[in-house]
């Protein structure tokens, strides 16, 4: 079983971060191994964290649960079926979300249900689909449900002191991009910036409350995502910086207004590269994410900053790129920082 050796002193930040990524093992204990602390985590080192060690434990000890959602669900399962047991789940606010195998699907309303004994604090349970179409849609089908739940889709999830509310049947919370929602959260301090992907404010909200923006216009395409934006800007209280506007980013987009742009989709960003380097002033910066094949990384999503620049009578200096997450196999969804004179 996999851990991650972290000194003591950075324990506590690390367990929160790798636990609100979905990358920790919460079914294994943590360990004292001489001056660091062994992290349980669930597959391979994320690259975000590839500076600790990963190790394998050699006697690693359990909380209850493992046990529990094991022995809850052998009663239902042959021992072919329990090896196909999900070995990690997501739970935004109270909402449990999980993966299944496709041979677990005519169990998994008593799956669900194992889950909701496992956390009493958690109101529903929700199969994931995966996420669909333009509009990063989730498929999602409720498994199990406390009674009398009026909406067992609502969940208002907390992370780094941001409140997302969302319906999880309606729109996506990638718990991949963690770390780059919390780099965000650095970046833009007085400056106006353009997100032109906004979402529910996945960035624009960990800007906003953290580095406190002058300005930040968030564009989102998505009636249903442009909702909760409006209503996590008034959670949040950051309505007096964040402008929310419901239209597709090849129209809103402004023109040299932005200090600082984010283009934080993935598929056909570059389609929409000539309004992002459009909205920036001389020196602006710009987030430029893609999902690009492992052999075109980074020079595809470089080369295209490039070129739209120069034919924009202007020149990029590349900052620094990094991979958020592994999007598929051989494939990588990056970032690109780029200063646009
Ligand atoms: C994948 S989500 C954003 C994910 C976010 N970056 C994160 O870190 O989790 C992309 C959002 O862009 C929106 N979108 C897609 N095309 C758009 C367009 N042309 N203009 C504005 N928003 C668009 C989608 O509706 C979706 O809410």
């Amino acid at each position: 079983m996999k851990a991650l050796l972290v000194p003591k002193e950075r324990a506590e930040t690390l367990r929160k971060q790798l636990l609100e990524a979905g990358y920790m093992d919460s079914r294994r204990k943590l360990k004292v191994r001489g001056n660091d602390l062994e992290i349980p985590v669930t597959g391979s080192v994320p690259p975000e964290f590839a500076q600790f060690p990963g190790i394998r434990q050699e006697n690693p000890e359990y909380y209850e649960n493992e046990p529990v959602f094991r022995d809850l669900m052998k009663q239902y399962l042959g021992g072919d079926e329990m090896d196909l047991l999900p070995r990690g789940w997501q739970i935004l606010g109270d909402v449990v979300i999980v993966s299944l195998h496709p041979d677990l699907y005519p169990v998994r309303s008593t799956l669900g249900d194992a889950l909701l004994t496992m956390y009493p604090y958690c109101k529903s349970v929700y199969l994931d689909g995966g996420i669909v179409g333009e509009l990063r849609r989730p498929s999602r089908e409720l498994i199990a449900a406390r009674d009398g739940m009026d909406n067992p889709a609502l969940a208002v999830h907390t992370e780094n002191g941001c409140r997302f509310k969302l319906d999880v049947t309606k729109v996506m919370f990638s718990k991949g991009n963690l770390n780059e929602r919390m780099r965000m959260g650095k970046l833009g301090s007085g400056e106006v910036v353009v997100d032109m992907f906004a979402g529910i404010g996945y960035f624009t909200i960990h800007m906003a409350a953290h580095a406190r923006p002058a300005r930040i216009i968030a564009i989102e395409l998505n009636p249903e995502s442009h909702h909760y934006l409006i209503e996590n800007t008034r959670l949040n209280r950051v309505e007096d910086i964040v402008e929310p506007i419901l239209g597709d980013c090849a129209e809103k987009t402004p023109v040299a207004v932005a200090d600082r742009v984010v283009m934080g989709y993935v598929g056909s960003t570059h389609h929409y590269l000539p309004y992002g380097i459009g909205a920036l002033k001389p020196g602006g910066v710009l987030h430029y994410h893609e999902t690009v094949p492992e052999i075109l990384m980074p020079d595809r999503p470089v080369e295209r900053i490039r070129t739209e620049a120069k034919r924009q009578g202007r020149k990029a200096e590349i900052l620094q790129w990094h991979r958020v997450k592994k999007y598929a196999p051989g494939v990588w969804h990056i970032v690109v920082d780029a200063r646009i004179n």
